[in-house]
């Protein structure tokens, strides 16, 4: 070992230390790892390892790690204007990105508010349907992921790890059953499902909720932490033509779904569903904190003067570098490579499944792409402790993957949408000897 290497290994131990000794362990990182350099798909440790990235930041690196272009829009930006704080004095960058968000955004008519976080996007497309409509009640949906922000986490269709213990939740919030397919009591075809979720929807709008009171339903059109569950094209149109048909506003949260991952650019655009709010952030600004809402000009103008806004949202940095991943997803034809590389790792989790009875299914939509692990095809017991397990094998052989899930038994995968074949293939190589290492084949 040279002198260097062994000063890394010696660092790496007290930052590990120091980790455990300051560092809130209610922020839980799957393998205790440091990064310290990433490029493209890569990202390497503290002593040299380099690791395939197929978390991407949980869908925040779309255009993978440190575009050469938005390096140097950061440059330029941060040695022009850090922050100014656009209450006190506006700049270039937020109001060219608001401009550009209207012109790709599938809603007509649009204006913009940046915000820092999904979370903050997601409680200020509240704020402005309330207002803008002076109703109350806001339906969301089982195993929705909204952030964890008070009305956020109330909007989040999953108690543990993300509202439990932190009640009184906000108030007026409501969920709903999502189209989960392989798991609903609904039925066992999409069709079957699709219809009973919008009957009882439906009904519970005309029974359970004040019909006259209803400012929202949230959605997301692919849920991501719930467990990349792809909401059928059917389901997203009947639920724009509840919310005509009872004077609601339909926010879509776009949040992991935007920006190309699906194989459009938005995901909502596969059913051709005009929403009146959308939430945006992630893959917005290639890894930097920036969000936004946008939405129907009406809407979007209710709130008078000062009643959105915060210190930093919109920072000039973060619109800087969102301007110039916009463009290099647009020069690269991001969401063409998303439809290719989605259904390559599509056929290939499929070829998996049929080796091993542990996957009880494989779902997704573009390069959106996930493995639910069950103990049993039949009873369809979530195995959390496998997903683990899988999990834990890929870190050390140089893949960085991610769960999700209700139960926590969903391998996601958000493979960089500029991953060549080659890398594709390396990770998912990986990925398939874990189970060849931890499952025993079925056939
Ligand atoms: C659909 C969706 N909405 C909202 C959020 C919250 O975003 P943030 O973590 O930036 O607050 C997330 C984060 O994973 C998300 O996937």
């Amino acid at each position: 070992m040279n002198i260097s290497s062994r000063d890394q290994k010696t660092k790496k131990a007290q930052l590990l230390e120091d980790w455990d000794q300051y560092v809130t362990r209610g922020v839980a990182t799957a393998e205790k790892n440091i990064a310290v350099k990433a490029h493209g798909c890569w990202v390497e440790d503290m002593e040299g390892k380099k690791y395939l990235d197929f978390a991407a930041g949980i869908g925040a690196l779309n255009m993978g790690h440190n575009p050469a272009q938005v390096v140097e829009a950061i440059h330029r930006q941060s040695s022009d204007l850090i922050h100014s704080c656009f209450s006190v004095i506006g700049y270039p960058a937020y109001i060219e990105l608001a401009k550009k968000l209207t012109r790709i955004c599938p809603i007509r008519d649009a204006k913009v508010l940046l915000a820092n976080s999904g979370a903050e996007a997601v409680e200020n497309a509240v704020k402005i349907a309330r207002y803008a409509t002076g109703k109350t009640n806001v339906i969301a949906f089982r195993n929705a992921f909204h952030g964890r922000t008070l009305l956020a986490m109330t909007l989040t269709g999953k108690s543990k790890p993300f509202k439990s213990k932190y009640g009184p939740l906000a108030p007026y919030v409501y969920h709903e059953h999502y189209p989960y397919v392989y798991r609903s009591p609904f039925g066992s075809t999409e069709e079957e499902v699709v219809n009973k979720c919008i009957e009882q929807l439906e009904d519970n709008i005309n029974s359970i909720y004040d019909t006259d009171d209803i400012a929202a339903i949230i959605v997301e059109p692919v849920q991501g932490d719930g467990g990349f569950i792809v909401g059928p094209d059917a389901f997203l149109q009947a639920l724009r033509k509840i919310c005509d048909k009872y004077n609601i506003l339909l926010i879509v949260d776009e949040i992991q779904t935007g920006f190309g991952r699906t194989g459009k650019l938005f995901a909502i655009e596969h059913s051709g569903v005009e929403p009146d709010l959308m939430t945006i952030g992630k893959s917005l600004s290639s890894g930097l904190p920036l969000s936004a809402v946008v939405g129907k000009k009406a809407l979007m103008d209710a709130p008078e003067p000062g009643a959105l806004g915060g210190t930093y949202g919109g920072n000039p940095v973060a619109c800087a570098a969102a301007l110039a991943a916009i463009d290099f997803l647009e020069e690269n034809k991001l969401c063409d490579r998303a439809q290719a590389i989605g259904a390559e790792i599509d056929r290939r989790l499929k070829n998996l499944q049929l080796k091993y009875s542990q996957i009880g299914d494989v779902r997704g939509r573009g390069a959106m792409n996930a493995l639910e692990l069950v103990k049993d095809p039949v009873s369809k017991e979530p195995d959390a402790e496998l997903t683990n397990r899988v999990l834990k094998q890929c870190h050390e052989n140089g893949l960085l993957i991610i769960k999700c899930g209700q139960y926590n038994n969903v391998v996601r995968l958000l493979v960089p949408l500029m991953a060549t074949d080659e890398e594709i293939d390396t990770g998912l190589t990986i990925l398939e000897s874990a189970f060849a290492s931890l499952c025993r084949q079925s056939i």
